[in-house]
């Protein structure tokens, strides 16, 4: 294949030079403007050269070749032997739950444990798979839900343990095993916020059974928008893949799909029990799916992130750990969760704990005010939300209650320069 991406390369080039930056947002947020965003992409000509050249040679518009090796790079980088891609990282998780429901024959009313504070779309799919959510309190050391309490909270009709880290931040995966093991659970990971961190050394969706992860603009990696579902069991994958893909039985992917006979050698076979109709494989559907798969250009951009990864940790752990100094040694009164030993985070932000409400709401106001962008962490209990309140009583709730009135958090993306550092630190030398 010619040399395409150079030639796309030259174009962008020549374009910077004829018309200045291209827009900050879409392409390079490394340029200091006096704003420091809590995240964003970290793009470079690579990732719009690969876009293009997607759109432009790439035999599918959709799914295709280039989503594909993304899938295999993306699950060799996380320990994994199977991975499927789709447009977020909640829709990952919606099949993600669907697929385990399925491969683990979880019945409707089932439960799944998962703490209370977090993101909305952790403990939507679990509702919208006809499964209860299990809510369990969160500890003010780590903002990880309890473990005391999670043990508690289980039932016999518990099934699984879904683990969400706090903005990256492993809780104890050593218990999880223990209580997952004692009361026959199956570990599943959220890893939208947690690409990257380590417990033990080990990547964090090799404790559990499957791992979703998201690629928006403010994670860790982006292909724009997209998600991930992992697992070490293909068939979790093949079913997670299905619901993403309409609820086909079809398993092909990538480039298999132009086999006139498919993967399976078999693909125009009476495919349907009880039916004679020989049918095309492609077309004889196994779940009632939807369709949340992503487009080929976004497998092209993430195989780019990808060769950056270790990087935008190393960046991360750095960027937390000035930061956090920095904010130490200006503002009194403020908490910084704490890191367990076997732990070892990528940040996906720097959470910040004030000393009251009072205090928290006067620091947002000044750092928002002087260009540092702040975020609340999440929903703070997910009980609170109209959307939420049939699932429980926000007030059993008591340390989650205080998580929107004392904690919030800033960036430590990777795109930060020395520039960011200087005024970060004048801005926070003159709050009073
Ligand atoms: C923990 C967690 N889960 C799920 C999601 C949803 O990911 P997406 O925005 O790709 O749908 C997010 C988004 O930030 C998240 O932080």
């Amino acid at each position: 294949m010619p040399d395409f991406r150079s030639e796309i390369s030259a174009f962008l080039a020549s374009f910077r030079e004829r018309h200045g930056a291209l827009p900050k947002f879409a392409y390079n947020l490394k340029e200091f403007n006096n704003k420091i965003y809590y995240s964003g992409p970290w793009y470079e000509d690579a990732e719009l050269a690969a876009a293009i050249e997607a759109l432009l040679v790439g035999k599918w518009a959709s799914s295709g070749t280039y989503v594909h090796k993304f899938e295999e790079a993306f699950g060799k980088a996380i320990g994994q032997t199977h991975s499927v891609m789709v447009n977020s990282g909640s829709s990952a998780n919606l099949v993600m739950i669907a697929a385990l429901k399925k491969f683990y024959d979880w019945q409707d009313g089932d439960e799944i444990a998962v703490s209370v504070v977090g993101f909305p779309t952790t403990i939507a799919p679990i509702v919208q798979n006809g499964m209860k959510p299990v809510f369990v309190d969160i500890e003010f050391e780590t903002l990880n839900f309890d473990l005391d309490e999670l043990e508690r909270a289980c039932t016999d009709k518990t099934r699984a343990i879904f683990v969400s880290p706090v903005l990256g931040n492993p809780p104890d995966f050593d218990r999880i095993a223990e209580i997952a093991e004692k009361k026959k659970l199956v570990v599943v990971l959220d890893g939208c916020d947690s690409l990257g961190s380590l417990w033990r050394g080990r990547a964090l969706a090799s404790y559990a059974n499957a791992a979703s992860c998201s690629f928006y603009p403010a994670h860790h990696i982006t292909t724009i928008e997209g998600g991930m579902v992992s697992s070490n069991t293909e068939e979790i994958v093949k079913i997670a893949r299905s619901f993403a893909w309409w609820g086909r039985g079809c398993w092909c992917v990538g480039p298999a799909n132009l086999l006139p006979n498919g993967t399976c050698g078999n693909r125009f076979s009476a495919w349907i029990e009880g039916q004679d109709t020989v049918l095309d494989h492609k077309y004889v559907f196994e779940h009632m799916g939807y369709n949340l798969k992503p487009i080929d250009l976004q497998g092209a951009i993430g195989l780019e992130q990808l060769k950056k990864l270790s990087e935008i940790h190393e960046r991360r752990r750095d960027h937390y750990t000035r930061i956090q100094e920095l904010f130490r040694k200006y503002v009194a009164g403020l908490k910084f969760p704490l890191s367990l030993a076997h732990a070892e985070t990528s940040w996906f932000g720097v959470p910040i704990i004030c000393e009251s409400h009072e205090k928290k709401t006067r620091l947002v106001a000044y750092l928002e005010q002087n260009g540092v962008q702040t975020r609340n962490y999440f929903a703070g209990n997910i009980l609170i939300h109209p959307g939420y309140r049939t699932l429980g009583d926000y007030r059993d709730f008591p340390h989650a209650n205080r998580v929107l009135e004392e904690v919030f958090f800033v960036g430590c993306a990777p795109t930060y320069t020395s520039e960011h550092f200087e005024y970060l630190e004048i801005v926070l030398e003159a709050f009073r």
